[in-house]
């Protein structure tokens, strides 16, 4: 019968059998599926792993260096991260739609990623997240999967490799269990699903690193304060979004024109429909008062009461 151990011991042997001591590429988003499999795989072939975990000046933060933190000094993993934030703000300057916003970071990312496993040489296998559900929606047929998950997880195409799956088994509840067997950090174990396209769906119209910057500020309050209130872990999403709007307020003696930020917290159990979430008002509070006392350029904070449908969870 499965427990987490064995399938823990099982599939570290079933990967290093098959890899030998041929060379193998992971891409890393911090999120807990690759987390897991890099790990896995770490466990089994070692050093002939490398980790690219693109940043692509997308993330919350500390994001970046968290994950570095993470894979670099507790798993000694060999882990390139690559510094691409002013090529995905230089590719998305002047964009606003939302559509071209994700096809422009799907596209160099792939080729972000594409480069720098060209200077790697000969890569054998490369490491994916999929989990069964991933699986199913695919269906079976192996080509299509590949192919689907070439689409989603923006990996390159015509690059010649074999894929380690070690998660396509598992149900999400079950790579939590795993994820904390392997010595994952709960940072990692419970981090709520956070958007491939990053920050850029949630700085409305165009991308600026001053918006960036102030987005990020108020996310890390809204983040830290549901925390603090022992919401993180059963909230599906909570965090922050600029909109591309200023409004008027008042502080001391002096008119204000700044922008507003939108808090977003919503229950769900697979993202296809949600619920927002009934946020204690004592909550609500500590996160305005923070945002619009330590935050600089906002004034304002609103939090969006709509559900999916008709919403969807992000705002882009
Ligand atoms: P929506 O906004 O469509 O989001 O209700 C549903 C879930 O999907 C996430 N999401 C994305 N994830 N790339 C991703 O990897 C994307 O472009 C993207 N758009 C939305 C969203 O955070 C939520 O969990």
């Amino acid at each position: 019968d499965w427990t987490v151990e064995s399938f823990v011991d099982n599939t570290v042997r079933g990967i290093k059998e098959r890899v030998g001591d041929r060379k193998v590429l992971c891409a890393l988003s911090g999120g807990i599926d690759s987390s897991v499999a890099a790990v896995l795989v770490h466990r089994a072939v070692g050093d002939n792993l490398t980790c690219i975990f693109v940043d692509h000046g997308l993330l919350r933060k500390d994001e970046g260096a968290k994950v570095e933190r993470i894979f670099r000094e507790t798993f000694d993993v060999n882990l390139i991260k690559v510094e691409a934030g002013e090529r995905f703000l230089g590719k998305l300057k002047g964009i606003t739609d939302p559509e071209r916003k994700r096809k422009i970071i799907g596209e160099e990312f792939i080729r972000v990623f594409e480069e720098e496993a060209k200077k790697l040489g000969k890569i054998d296998f490369l490491v994916q997240g999929t989990l069964y559900p991933d699986v199913i929606e695919s269906g079976t047929d192996t080509a299509a999967v590949i192919k689907s998950h070439h689409n989603v997880g923006g990996l390159p195409e015509d690059m010649d490799f074999e894929l380690i799956e070690p998660l396509r088994d598992l149900f999400k509840d079950e790579v939590r269990k795993v994820a904390a067997e392997i010595g994952l950090p709960d940072e990692i174990v419970w981090r709520q699903p956070f958007p491939g396209p990053g920050l850029a769906v949630r700085v409305l119209g165009e991308i600026t690193e001053e918006k960036l910057a102030i987005l990020r500020e108020a996310d890390a309050v809204v983040e830290e304060e549901i925390k603090k209130a022992g919401l993180y872990k059963e909230i599906w999403q909570a965090f922050a979004v600029l909109p591309n709007m200023k409004s008027v307020g008042v502080m001391g003696d002096d008119r204000t024109y700044a922008y507003a930020v939108i808090i977003r917290a919503v229950n769900s159990s697979d993202g296809m429909t949600a619920d927002w979430v009934r946020l204690p008002y004592e909550v609500l509070e500590r996160i305005s008062s923070r945002i619009v006392n330590e935050v600089r350029g906002v004034n304002r904070v609103v939090y969006d009461i709509t559900s999916k449908p008709p919403g969807t969870i992000e705002w882009e």
